[in-house]
């Protein structure tokens, strides 16, 4: 319910998101400039943090700025969370948004070790179009501990009218992370197996594409290019996350198993 009075207050125009505010950002990889390109393009100052200096615009040495920050975004490997949230809360920083891809239930157990309301940001870009889609994003996903902080409802304010803007609890909005991006990988691996019977009998694989693609239910997203299987950093990664945590939960993960086995044929790897 006071998350719900949050979002009510946030479309209400209640939260001032006219003024500039200042951003830090930990971790300057990929998600982190994405991260910091969007809030420039708001109009906010960007501190942006790496603990291996690289050639991001964004790259300042924070340590050296001494200034309070009205959000700090996580932008690490999901390993290195636990460790870089416990250091900021160390330091007395609240309003802590993570954008990393966590294993469900690892904020919310971060969240009570720490004792501090903690939100989950997830990035939906893609790898080779990362600054676009950081400005275009298909929709925006706040899970919260507690409830929304209000310098996060303001700072996506400018994109409210141009796509959704969600709120769940944190380990909903880890779960919709994991799953989409192994929605993703499914979707490959089933083209690829349909690719594989196709050239077995000689049948066009983006004929028998386009012909389903006349049915509302189905997408497009997987078509092409048929036969080469997934790869880049991320969907690799959070199918073995998903198999992992589905069964230590106690799970069957036999489907997502061998998906992952087939990708790993396809691609001509070594089995992980
Ligand atoms: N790359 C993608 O397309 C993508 C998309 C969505 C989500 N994600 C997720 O976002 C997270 C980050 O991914 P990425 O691709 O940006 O990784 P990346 O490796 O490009 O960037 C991470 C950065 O964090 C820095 N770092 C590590 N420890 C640090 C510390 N203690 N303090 C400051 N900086 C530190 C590293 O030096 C590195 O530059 C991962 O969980 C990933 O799964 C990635």
């Amino acid at each position: 319910m006071r998350i719900v009075m949050v979002i009510i207050s946030c479309i209400k125009g209640e939260i001032n998101v006219e003024r500039t505010m200042r951003i830090q950002i930990i971790g300057t990889g990929i998600v982190g400039e994405a991260t910091a390109c969007l809030a420039k393009s708001f109009g906010h100052e960007v501190y942006g943090y790496d603990i291996n200096p690289r050639q991001s615009p964004y790259y300042t040495n924070i340590s050296s700025t001494g200034k309070s920050y009205d959000l700090t975004f996580v932008c690490v490997n999901e390993t290195l969370v636990d460790g870089v949230v416990s250091e900021l809360v160390g330091k007395g920083m609240s309003n802590i948004v993570i954008r990393s891809t966590t294993r469900p239930g690892t904020i919310k157990a971060l969240s009570e070790k720490c004792k501090v309301s903690l939100c989950h940001n997830p990035e939906f870009l893609r790898e080779k179009t990362y600054l676009v889609d950081a400005l275009t994003p298909p929709f925006v996903l706040i899970g919260t501990t507690d409830i929304p902080y209000k310098s996060l409802c303001g700072f996506y304010r400018p994109l409210q009218d141009r796509c959704k803007i969600i709120y769940t609890d944190v380990t909903t909005s880890e779960m919709a992370k994991l799953t989409l991006n192994n929605y993703l990988a499914t979707l490959i691996t089933f083209w690829n197996q349909i690719n594989e019977v196709c050239k077995t009998v000689g049948v066009d694989t983006e004929s028998v594409a386009r012909v389903i693609s006349n049915d509302s239910r189905v997408s497009s997203y997987g078509f092409t290019p048929c036969g080469e299987g997934f790869g880049g950093k991320c969907l690799p990664k959070d199918l073995v996350q998903l198999i992992d945590y589905g069964r230590s939960v106690g799970c069957n993960m036999s489907v997502m198993e061998s998906i992952g086995i087939f990708n790993t044929r396809v691609r001509g790897l070594r089995p992980v």
